[in-house]
């Protein structure tokens, strides 16, 4: 018998992304020319959607667009990615979008603007608690307003429903009125400020992992800490690697793998090799063939 599919719900961000190659990130005051720009679908929570997708969870995504061309098209993609969007709004607000500079090593700097990712209310998550309580996981970054993300993962937990959070973009809000969750997903920088010396307690979750690029990932429980390698690449695009690594690892240990973090550390790794945030996010069958290589 097929295993049936995680049901996974994620709150956040929409996003349009320009994204426009550069020989290196601008400095204050400089003016570049660009080689090449590409427009897509982005925005941290849809890449964690469409990530989780990809790899096999059946998704829902809660967050907001504008009533513009935008979000017309973002709640059409989704669709056709398989995701559930009766838990999009819409706003009077653009949908959000960010521009971006990606150098010749990979490297990216951003500016979001966030427009309907900020427009979203506590009514509204009120208004989807039913849709979070039936999940298995839910999914939060930091592009929405700090409320509304903390209040959906109070609804999930009264419920039983194991929440990740990845802390991005980090801000002092959030520093200031770190939530319990389940599992926290950082980088080496954002672990660096939430919790120096990597303690459950501090990070207030029962599982942390930080991801440290082509170094090993850490996967701290009360139990035990283990390192797992990430598969080496050249990048040529880091952005929504992040989102990527936290969508798989969403599934992968939703199905109970053995080792959800070796799954995502594929699926992120690939994420890096091609242009753009969700044209990037690979399927499940590619990670699959990556990981066991
Ligand atoms: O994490 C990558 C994402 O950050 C991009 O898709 C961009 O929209 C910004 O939100």
């Amino acid at each position: 018998m097929p295993t049936p599919r995680p049901k996974i719900v994620v709150v956040g961000s929409l996003n349009v992304d320009h994204t426009l190659r550069v020989p290196h990130i601008p400095a204050p005051g400089e003016t570049l020319t660009s080689s090449s720009m590409l427009t897509c679908f982005g925005g941290k929570g849809a890449n964690q959607a469409v990530a989780a997708a990809r790899a096999g969870g059946a998704v829902s995504m809660i967050g907001c667009v504008g009533h513009d061309d935008f979000g017309s098209r973002y709640i059409e993609h989704l669709h056709s990615e398989g995701i559930d969007t009766t838990g999009l709004i819409r706003s009077a607000a653009p949908t959000g979008s960010a521009f971006i500079a990606v150098d010749d090593h990979g490297e990216n700097s951003i500016i979001v603007n966030a427009g309907a990712n900020h427009a979203i209310t506590l009514d509204d998550i009120e208004n989807q608690a039913s849709l979070i309580r039936g999940a298995e996981l839910l999914l939060l970054q930091l592009e929405c307003p700090l409320p509304v993300v903390q209040r959906a993962a109070e609804i999930a937990r009264a419920a039983g429903v194991q929440v990740i959070l990845n802390p991005s973009p980090l801000s002092a809000e959030y520093l200031a009125a770190r939530f319990a969750v389940d599992t926290l997903i950082v980088n080496e920088g954002e672990a660096a400020q939430i919790t120096p010396g990597q303690n459950l307690r501090e990070a207030m979750c029962r599982h942390l992992i930080i991801t440290r690029g082509a170094d090993t990932t850490l996967s701290i429980t009360a139990d035990r800490t283990e390192e797992i390698a990430p598969p080496q690449v050249t990048p040529i695009d880091t952005v929504g690697a992040g989102d990527t690594f936290t969508g798989a690892f969403a599934v992968a240990s939703s199905e109970g793998c053995e080792n959800p973090v070796h799954f995502a550390n594929a699926a992120g790794a690939l994420a890096t090799l091609k242009p753009g945030a969700q044209p990037a996010i690979p399927t499940r069958q590619e990670i699959e063939a990556f990981a066991s290589r």
